[in-house]
């Protein structure tokens, strides 16, 4: 048997004591799958008197992670502590420039620095692997990477927040209303007490980043990507889009637009018979659409300890084997910079909810408006009526331009008889 691949890990918690847990369980699978014993050697993180529940003795401990990148006993380096800045990226920083590989599942550090880091890497001839930035358990990367590669992917979308769609999963089984399921995930420990990351769309943006890249080929570009999370998703679009045969999710989204790149994570409604309609609570998906294969569906686990150190050892696997590919599956130096298309340009349709004073004219007041920004309705609700009450008007529109949507949305809000801002939320049809 070859020598063995000696890591160093950094980073102790959630995702590290998977690597720990998953590496004592299936070491014997691995040294046979690899031809090589994948031993941790030494670690880091922040307390050292802390119990993690796993067997740590004989191991070397490194106060300041960069140790782990010195260490002669450390074959490759495993950064798991996260952030996109700070001890993490300094410590990859380390190790690459020192031609050691690094695995990594730090989806905002790559998000931001994943060009440079890629450049870094190549010129010392280092791998640097991030199967589990994304999508958790989901070997999307390797996929896109790897599977796929014949393929000019024509778009690329996925539900890639587990909080976020356990959010909006249960708040469509319930009917109750944001907060209040909010409040119960993080109570189940579901989701994070600063949830801002998850429900704002930020650590899904940091992932379209990456799946972007690996589709396109373009740097990550976390700076291009339009961003809108769940907070404004409420009970009554739920149950409005079930009726018109949608469900709800927050997906990201990039294609190429003759504009150029599109990326795009906010809320769409998707028809309920898409696939990605049925990946539901924790779950995460990622579809991609390829000009040869058609649509690949990837569903699975998109976070926690077992799922993401299975991809964390899905990279180490590589590393053992000896196998390289570029990280993001072109050479650094061929990352182009694409044209941004601009969300004012995105075309596509619809849902458009508005509370009304119930009088004659209202609609009529709307649609004028509409048709003025060449937008034209597809479907329309009106509940009940209630004389001089405010009642709910909810329509679908069908192709429209977003710069002229959004006029008519504002144009809409000036009227009489609107009592509170339209609420809109984009469609996918995801047929073609
Ligand atoms: N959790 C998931 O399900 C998941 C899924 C996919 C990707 N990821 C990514 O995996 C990475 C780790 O996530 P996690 O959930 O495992 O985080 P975590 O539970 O918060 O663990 C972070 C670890 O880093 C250590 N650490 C923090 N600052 C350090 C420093 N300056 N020097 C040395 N060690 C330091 C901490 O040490 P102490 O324990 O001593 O405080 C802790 O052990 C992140 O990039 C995250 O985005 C996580």
């Amino acid at each position: 048997m070859a020598e063995p691949l000696r890591i160093g890990l950094a980073g102790l918690g959630t995702v590290g004591v998977g690597v720990v847990r998953l590496i004592a369980a299936n070491g014997d699978l691995l040294a046979q799958r690899t031809g090589r014993q994948l031993r941790i050697t030494a670690v880091s993180a922040r307390d050292r008197a802390r119990d993690r529940g796993v067997d740590l003795s004989g191991l070397r401990w490194h106060d300041d992670p960069r140790g782990l990148a010195e260490d002669p006993e450390v074959d490759v380096v495993c950064e798991l502590i996260g952030g996109a800045e700070g001890p993490a990226l300094e410590l990859c920083r380390e190790a690459l420039a020192r031609g050691k590989p690094v695995v990594t599942a730090n989806k905002a550090m790559l998000a931001m620095h994943g060009a440079q880091l890629a450049t870094q890497a190549e010129r010392t001839g280092a791998a640097l692997a991030f199967e589990a930035a994304v999508a958790g358990g989901i070997p999307i990367v390797k996929s896109l990477r790897e599977g796929l590669a014949a393929n000019r992917v024509r778009r690329v979308y996925g539900i890639l927040n587990g909080t976020c769609n356990y959010i909006l999963t249960t708040m469509r089984e319930t009917g109750r209303d944001f907060a209040s399921v909010l409040a119960e995930a993080q109570a189940l420990g579901y989701a994070e007490a600063d949830s801002s990351f998850d429900v704002d769309g930020i650590d899904a943006a940091h992932k379209l980043a990456l799946l972007a890249t690996l589709a396109f080929g373009g740097r990550p570009r976390f700076d291009a990507i339009h961003v809108e999370g769940i907070r404004h998703v409420s009970a009554l679009d739920i149950s409005f889009a079930a009726e018109l045969g949608y469900r709800i999710k927050l997906l990201g989204l990039a294609r190429m637009t003759p504009n150029g790149l599109e990326q795009r994570l906010h809320p769409c409604m998707v028809p309920v018979s898409a696939p990605i309609a049925a990946v539901e609570g924790v779950f995460n998906g990622v579809v991609v659409d390829g000009d040869f294969v058609g649509n690949v569906v990837h569903e699975g686990r998109g976070a926690g300890a077992g799922p993401t150190a299975s991809a964390v050892l899905a990279d180490l696997v590589d590393i053992a084997r000896g196998s390289r590919v570029p990280t993001f599956g072109v050479p650094a130096a061929a990352l182009s910079d694409h044209p941004i298309a601009p969300m004012a340009a995105h075309v596509g349709s619809y849902y458009i909810r508005l509370l009304v004073t119930d009088r004659p004219g209202v609609l009529a007041d709307v649609s004028a408006v509409l048709r003025d920004h060449d937008v034209s309705i597809e479907a329309l609700i009106q509940r009940g009526r209630n004389p001089d009450q405010p009642v709910p008007i909810v329509l679908t529109t069908h192709e429209a331009v977003e710069a002229q949507m959004t006029g008519a949305l504002a144009r809409i809000a000036l009227l009489d008889s609107v009592i509170e801002p339209p609420r809109m939320i984009r469609i996918e049809r995801l047929a073609d």
